[in-house]
């Protein structure tokens, strides 16, 4: 992943959400980034400094003066040289005290003294109850951040820890993670023209690789279920939830794409983080956007769950129980993916997604849908209870790349650390990716949906782009030579 090598300031504020910060924390650390964390006097009531001391592995300054007990002999300029150490500054949860402090410059504190020693971009995620959040004062302190060119992260709406609803939530992880990397690149992007673009690459820094099939690119996400109208008020439509294109939206704009989601009737309060969204309802809504916005992306990611029929006639009102015998009679809806892949440029890459639930026939119907709509890559959905499927917020996917061509297996795990995937790690990596030598199973991915998705993103980008791995936390693992039919070596969630 880009984060790799990057050196991230987390500064940690007295809120209720201060808590989701060790999360943070560790996500950061899992993407290869080198984190410290700053918390202000207040987060001891909320967590335990020990804790963010074992994740980070150092010292976490919360005065500007010596504390008895402190292990450094230079405690009183830290706030120096961690503000200069950073190449980004993250400030998760922000409370409204804090964020009224730095908008005044005080530096009362070891935490808003490095804001103001750092010479690195700042974020503030604000997190507080929505009235804190809506008060004028509070307004006006944010004002004064983005006019000091700080980034400020909107808060999410959604439940309070006041029992209310309303804006002032933590935004999601992903979200806060997807926010760093975009910064993070605008950092690279100051530092490539500053000492020329090939040295800047050289030092094994994060980079967006230029090969990359993701990094710079306009990248085209469609996820979410369809809704086919028999009347006004009843509809054709599946359960999908459209977790897995977000996720894979998520993934391709941490990898540096600028990503357009097109999205279903889903609620999800991760859209705010894409570039640009435009929903649909129906197969023919989506085929317009598809229309408008396909021909104009370098990728193309069909996650959406589109219904193949529609009713032939949409009734108007609601239809009367006494007038109909409910026979339906049924069209089919555009082929979205086949017209992608009619339309295909040679600079263009199309991945679609097959979803099945016969586990013996699964790869065969995956293979034909990929030559049959003219893919580059396809990722194989089998419905597996609890596993995979719609709505749930694990996945287990088989990814098989190119045209008839499987291309090697691999097999993620989450972080647990087998023997076997020792003995992966020690194979050579050109064989696994020479598609001569492997005519063996796909690549093959589990985890939580954003894990997945980042671990796609990553092989599809080594497959279809030559790009280099991440070195995320993406370990391989043997072939298996389990089958399809559900005896999977994954582990359910990574903890
Ligand atoms: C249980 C509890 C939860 C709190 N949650 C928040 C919060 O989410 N956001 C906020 O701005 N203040 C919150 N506060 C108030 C802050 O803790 C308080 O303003 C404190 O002075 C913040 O100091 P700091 O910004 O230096 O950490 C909370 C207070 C308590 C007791």
């Amino acid at each position: 992943m880009t984060l790799q090598g990057a050196r991230i300031l987390v500064g940690i504020t007295g809120g209720i959400a201060a808590y989701k910060s060790i999360s943070l924390l560790r996500a950061l650390q899992k993407r290869g980034a080198e984190v410290r964390a700053i918390a202000t006097p207040s987060v001891s009531s909320f967590v335990g400094l020990e804790t963010l001391r074992a994740i980070t592995r150092e010292e976490v300054p919360v005065e500007v003066f010596h504390q008895d007990g402190d292990a450094v002999t230079d405690s009183w300029t830290r706030h120096i040289h961690w503000g200069e150490w950073a190449d980004l500054y993250v400030i998760a949860p922000c409370t409204a005290q804090t964020i009224a402090k730095i908008a005044h410059g005080f530096s009362d504190n070891m935490l808003t003294a490095s804001v103001l020693a750092r010479r690195c971009p700042l974020l503030v995620c604000p997190t507080m109850d929505g009235e804190m959040w809506d008060h004028p004062a509070t307004q006006r302190n944010v004002e004064l951040l983005r006019g000091d060119g700080i980034h400020v992260l909107e808060p999410a709406d959604g439940y309070l820890a006041s029992g209310l609803i309303g804006q002032g939530r933590l935004p999601e992880e992903a979200v806060i993670v997807a926010e760093v990397e975009r910064l993070l690149a605008d950092v690279e992007r100051g530092r490539d023209a500053e000492e020329g673009d090939v040295a800047a690459h050289s030092h094994g820094k994060r980079s967006a690789a230029p090969s990359s099939l993701f990094a710079g690119k306009r990248v085209l996400v469609t996820t979410g279920p369809t809704r086919e109208h028999i009347d006004d008020v009843r509809y054709i439509s599946n359960p999908s939830s459209g977790k897995m294109g977000i996720a894979m939206a998520l993934a391709a704009k941490q990898a540096g794409a600028y990503v357009t989601l097109l999205h279903g009737p889903i609620e999800s309060s991760l859209l705010p983080a894409m570039d640009a969204i435009h929903s649909f309802e129906s197969a023919d809504e989506l085929f317009e956007l598809v229309q408008a916005h396909g021909p104009g992306s370098d990728v193309v990611i069909m996650a959406a769950a589109v219904s193949d029929a529609k009713p032939a006639e949409r009734r108007r009102g609601k239809v009367k129980k006494a007038d109909q015998e409910w026979s339906l009679q049924l069209a089919p809806t555009p082929d979205i993916l086949a017209w992608l892949g009619g339309h295909k440029s040679d600079t263009q890459t199309l991945i679609g997604f097959a979803m099945e639930s016969d586990a013996k026939t699964a790869r065969e119907a995956a293979l034909a849908k990929l030559k049959a709509k003219n893919l580059d890559a396809i990722i194989l959905n089998l419905l597996r209870e609890g596993e995979s499927g719609f709505g749930i917020d694990s996945n287990n996917v088989e990814l098989f790349v190119g045209q008839h061509q499987i291309v090697g297996q691999h097999q993620i795990v989450g972080q647990h650390q087998t023997q076997s995937q020792t003995h992966a790690q020690q194979q050579d990596p050109a064989q696994l990716q020479d598609p001569k030598k492997h005519q063996d199973p796909p690549y093959r991915f589990a985890g939580t949906k954003l894990d997945v998705a980042l671990q796609l993103v990553d092989q599809l980008n080594v497959s279809l782009s030559g790009g280099s791995p991440s070195g995320d936390s993406s370990p391989a693992v043997p072939p298996s030579n389990e089958s399809l039919s559900g005896k999977s070596a994954s582990t359910k969630k990574k903890s």
